[in-house]
């Protein structure tokens, strides 16, 4: 594979920051550039972090002096010195809106962990394992930006990612219903227990926005493309409720679910054991051997022990069983800022990359 050059957008906060850390040693992206506000403008990436390095590894060294471009007046410079960008911005969601289609006009390619353009419905919201098949909405984006080679490309809310692999390979028994509670890390909302020290001893059953998106981003997901856009899935029914718990990484989903043809609990685990998405097969450097992992024990899967499994990539589920309500619940983890997150967006750029769209 050809190595691609990238510049971190947002390369400050906690999100870029696990780029920087995660693309330190990647064998096809390079980071050559690093850009973020234009307070942050002018420094070297050590001296714009200062004490704000929330990583547990230190910043990877050949990235401490690489100046800080501001990313809005700088754009030109990055966008002609790169292959592509990842974003992971803190702005007004019509500001990064217009960030992102200004990258992708100067004919920069944008892997985005922003929400702003998760309901563009020619920004395909890529789960690689799940939905590889809506990069093909790439071309409608591409024509209405008037663009050869630069497009936004988005991926999903952290919250999703805990519950949504384990339910799509059982979509084709007819999945009908769904109820998910989410139990969120801290790392989730930017922060850690010595920054959010109120959060020790305690859980808050409110995250602004979080069922919204929840309830809502499974559908795009599980959508079709049909003339140049993304329709989102009518079924399952969802609903769902996210606390914040004092975990420091890892996003827990307590699942129910109810299917049209109900499969037996041997066919469920079968089937999850079975799994292999598309970067399974294309052997993607990011890509979990075992995406999804079922564990027998019944105290398993746990936030502290399994939350890293496979670099944080893979999916741990646990307590599959029938339900009084519901056809069956069961529980599943996947880390918030790996999986969830950055890990999540370089694996859909690997993906890109695998499919020549750098090229
Ligand atoms: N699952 C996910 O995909 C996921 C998970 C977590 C977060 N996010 C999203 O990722 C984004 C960043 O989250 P975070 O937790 O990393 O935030 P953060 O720690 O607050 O970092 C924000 C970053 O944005 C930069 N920034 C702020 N204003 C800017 C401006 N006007 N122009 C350019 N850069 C600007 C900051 O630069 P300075 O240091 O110069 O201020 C910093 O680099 C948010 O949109 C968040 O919703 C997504």
């Amino acid at each position: 594979m050809k190595n691609y050059n990238v510049a971190i957008i947002g390369a400050t906060g906690m999100v870029g920051q696990r780029f920087a850390t995660l693309l330190e040693n990647h064998p096809w992206f390079t980071v050559t550039a690093l850009a973020a506000s234009a307070r942050s403008a002018g420094k070297t990436y050590e001296e714009a972090v200062g004490n704000r390095w929330l990583m547990s590894t230190p910043m990877p060294e050949k990235m401490k002096n690489i100046v800080v471009q501001d990313a809005t007046a700088d754009i030109e410079n990055i966008t002609s010195s790169v292959d592509f960008v990842f974003c992971a911005v803190d702005m007004k969601k019509d500001e990064i809106k217009a960030l992102e289609e200004a990258y992708a006009k100067h004919e920069c390619p944008v892997m985005s962990n922003n929400s702003a353009n998760r309901f563009t419905d020619d920004v395909p919201m890529i789960v690689p394992e799940i939905n590889p098949e809506h990069i093909e909405v790439i071309a409608a984006q591409k024509k209405r930006l008037g663009t050869k080679r630069g497009f936004i490309s988005v991926k999903s809310n952290c919250s999703i990612q805990s519950y949504v692999p384990a339910l799509e390979p059982l979509r084709k028994f007819g999945i009908t219903k769904v109820l998910a509670c989410t139990y969120q890390a801290i790392s989730g909302a930017g922060k850690t227990f010595e920054t959010w020290p109120e959060m020790v001893d305690n859980l808050i059953p409110f995250i602004s926005g979080e069922e919204e998106k929840s309830e809502k981003e499974p559908l795009k997901v599980w959508g079709t493309v049909e003339d140049g856009k993304i329709v989102s899935a009518k079924a399952p029914l969802i609903t769902t409720q996210c606390l914040r718990v004092p975990v420091s990484d890892g996003h827990f989903a307590a699942v129910f679910a109810s299917f049209e043809n109900k499969p037996s609990k041997e066919e469920i685990i079968e089937i999850w054991r079975n799994y292999q998405g598309e970067p399974q097969k294309l052997g993607l450097p990011s890509a979990p051997k075992q995406f999804l992992n079922y564990f027998e024990e019944e105290n398993y899967p746990q936030a502290k022990l399994h939350r890293n499994l496979e670099g944080g990539m893979a999916v741990s589920i646990g307590r599959l069983r029938e339900d009084s309500q519901f056809d069956y619940k069961f529980v599943s983890l996947s880390h918030n800022t790996l999986r969830g997150a950055a890990g999540g967006a370089i694996e859909m750029a690997e993906l890109y990359a695998a499919k020549g769209y750098f090229d």
